[in-house]
């Protein structure tokens, strides 16, 4: 809006009835005096905030406090020939709501419906001593991004970028992840049996 002000400005006409008519210097020496006012008031902002649900999934993400490993091992694994993701390298943890659908050998228990607070975390390695990327899944239907399944999808970098917002709602995760084989759209079970 203010950026409108200030090009509408260069101008130097306003608009009456679809016709364009010079403006007078008095007319210019408001619209300035205008312009500036709601420059200070606005500026003229076009990066919209970060999203508090990708803030929030971030934290969660970066906080692997009484997560447990896929198949109790944090070693890295390969990524899986159906994965969508270019780095080669990955491990998947579960928060202590998720964690209890594990079986004792640490997979996911056949059909599993993840609790409300389920939090899974699937890191995303270049190579072993480089976290690219975390994959995220939180079960949290009262979240205004949550999909009509409950689930939050997140792709968020550790430095904070977000390579998917969650507002998007999964839109380039879901169909993949609603494959044959999916345990309440997991695949862990699915590509590391
Ligand atoms: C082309 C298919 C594909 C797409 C697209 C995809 N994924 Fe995945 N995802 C997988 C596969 C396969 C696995 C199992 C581990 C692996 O091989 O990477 C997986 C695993 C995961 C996991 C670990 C939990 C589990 O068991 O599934 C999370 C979390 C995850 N993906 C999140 C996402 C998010 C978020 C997106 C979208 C930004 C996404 N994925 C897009 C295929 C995909």
């Amino acid at each position: 809006m203010t950026c409108g002000v200030l090009s509408f400005l260069r101008l130097g006409y306003f608009r009456i009835g679809g016709l364009l008519v010079p403006m007078t210097f008095g007319m210019r020496v408001r619209l300035v005096l205008f312009a500036a006012v709601s420059l200070a008031l606005a500026g003229c902002r076009h990066e919209p905030d970060q999203d508090p649900t990708d803030a929030r999934l971030l934290e969660l993400a970066r906080d692997a406090d009484g997560h447990v490993w896929y198949k109790g091992s944090d070693s890295f694994l390969p990524k899986s020939a159906g994965s969508g993701h270019t780095q080669a390298l990955l491990r998947t943890r579960y928060n202590n709501v998720a964690g209890e659908l594990l079986d004792a050998n640490g997979q996911v228990l056949p059909d599993t419906v993840f609790a409300d607070g389920s939090l899974i975390v699937k890191e995303l390695w270049d190579d072993a001593s480089t976290l690219s990327l975390y994959a995220i899944l939180l079960k949290e239907p009262a979240d205004p991004n949550a999909d009509g399944n409950g689930w939050v999808w997140g792709y968020i970098q550790p430095d904070g970028t977000v390579l998917q917002p969650s507002s998007a709602q999964g839109a380039a995760c879901r169909s993949c992840h609603s494959q044959e084989g999916n345990i309440d759209f997991s695949l862990m079970n699915k590509y590391f049996p």
